[in-house]
């Protein structure tokens, strides 16, 4: 799909280790800072290096998505996603995603056609959902309906053929936002409604989402805009912890539906996706302005585990940029509501002030990230806390695609094996279970 321009060596440092030296190249991308190549490490030193989180580890040539946490930039194929989140749609950034460039008017037209032809699901898939309990969390109908898929659509799961890859890329974009509003449907009781084609892919989701079959629906146009930006704004983030693990179950040749279900399960972490559901469920307990000193003063006390969830980023230490276009959002779809002073709202603003003066939190450099805010607007416009992560599943789906097929399409690419420091038993002889002690 996509061309990637690969990193240039832009100079070198060396190890020493005994009377062994090892060269490491510096390589350089197009942006951010050189990176040292250690993969002739162990044949040089014979030793591995130790990053058991990623923290200070490049896992992959990427051209996607690049961020730059000390400035708070995060750029999609290039464009700032502010300029993204308000001049963009959805679909259009999907395309920018999977292809690298903007499409022209002709391509995003043929683009959004090809999408929108995939929207309905196999009718057995429908079947899926008898078998689920009526209260299954909908992250876990996503995760197994996604899988699911390859079973239904084998006809798009050979991952050496680049037409195969580009139709299951079209179908889970597709087809995701009817998974993710059935699931909701499921777990109300109310009819699946079937997707229309004569909507945006925002307001299909709505539609789908919201609609009953007895009364007519019509997408309020603030909020289907607030919808796709939230779609923009999750739309991918470099290698974070879902997109590695949709890359390391690519890396084994999985077919593509498994890789974006092994994805969906890892966002559903609270660390992750799922701290969207935290935050609310967090004010909720808070409950009131006067219990926020008692509540900061758990999160500071490390014996607690009790963490300030839309807090914090392994890469941001300035500011989360889209954390504040989701406050402007909060704003606007609070305001078309007509909801003037939402306690949940008032609640968020007081302990964002709070933690942004907390000694606390400036010196670990913890801000809002885009969760603080995208509860408060989810919950706005009518989405239950259940469904908060598997709408972001439904936005990420986008990039986690377009990072597996630039895996597939990268001539470096290998299965993902990370290596271990071993700390358990020295070897030892088996001893017979009666000459045991
Ligand atoms: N509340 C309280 N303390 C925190 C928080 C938080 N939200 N986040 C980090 N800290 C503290 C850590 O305890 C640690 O303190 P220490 O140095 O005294 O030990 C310090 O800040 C550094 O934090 P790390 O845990 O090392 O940061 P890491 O990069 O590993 O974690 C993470 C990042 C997982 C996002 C973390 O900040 C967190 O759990 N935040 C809350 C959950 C959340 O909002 N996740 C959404 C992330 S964005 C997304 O996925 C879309």
């Amino acid at each position: 799909m996509a061309q990637t321009a690969t990193s240039k060596q832009v100079g070198s440092a060396t190890l020493t280790l005994g009377d062994k030296t090892a060269t490491l190249p510096l390589l350089g991308g197009t942006m951010g800072p050189p990176v040292a190549d250690i993969r002739k490490i162990q044949g040089d030193l014979g030793i591995f290096t130790f990053d058991p989180s990623f923290g200070a580890t490049a896992s992959c040539e990427s051209s996607i998505t690049y961020i730059d946490g000390d400035e708070g930039i995060l750029l999609y194929r290039g464009y700032p996603i502010e300029q993204l989140a308000e001049h963009s749609t959805f679909l259009e950034v999907a395309y920018l995603l999977l292809y690298g460039e903007l499409p022209n008017e002709e391509k995003l037209k043929s683009f959004t056609s090809g999408v929108t032809l995939h929207t309905m699901l196999h009718e057995q898939i429908r079947r899926f959902w008898d078998g689920f309990r009526r209260d299954a969390h909908p992250m876990a109908m996503l995760c197994s309906v996604v899988g699911a898929m390859s079973a239904f659509y084998p006809d798009s799961i050979d991952i050496n053929d680049p037409r195969q890859r580009e139709i299951s890329a079209y179908r889970m974009i597709a087809k995701i936002p009817t998974i993710t509003a059935w699931a909701h449907k499921y777990n109300v009781g109310q009819p699946f409604m079937y997707p229309r084609n004569d909507l945006s892919y925002s307001e299909n989701f709505l539609y789908m989402f919201h609609a009953v079959p007895p009364q007519t629906y019509v997408p309020n146009p603030i909020l289907t805009r607030a919808m796709d930006r939230i779609f923009i704004l999750h739309a991918d983030h470099e290698q974070n912890a879902s997109t590695s693990t949709v890359r390391l179950a690519g890396s084994t040749g999985a077919n593509p539906f498994a890789c974006i279900a092994a994805g969906i399960a890892s966002l559903w972490g609270p660390a992750h996706g799922g701290a969207n559901e935290a935050v609310l469920k967090m004010l909720a307990e808070i409950g009131h302005k006067d219990n926020i000193p008692a509540f900061i003063a758990q999160v500071k006390d490390k014996n607690s585990h009790v963490k300030l969830m839309g807090f914090g980023h392994r890469v941001y230490k300035n500011f989360d940029p889209r954390a504040k276009i989701m406050q402007k959002t909060c704003y606007e779809v609070l305001g078309e509501l007509g909801i003037k002073n939402d306690p949940m709202l008032d609640l968020a603003i007081e302990l964002e002030k709070i933690a942004l003066e907390d000694p606390y939190f400036v010196e670990r450099k913890l801000y809002p990230n885009v969760d603080f805010y995208s509860g408060i607007i989810l919950k706005a416009m009518g989405f239950p806390t259940t469904m908060f992560t598997p709408i972001f599943a439904l936005a990420r789906t986008v990039g986690w695609i377009s990072q597996w097929m630039e895996m597939i399409e990268d001539p470096q690419q290998r299965i993902g094996r990370p290596r271990q420091i071993y700390t358990g038993a020295v070897t030892r002889d088996y001893v017979p279970v009666d000459k045991r002690s």
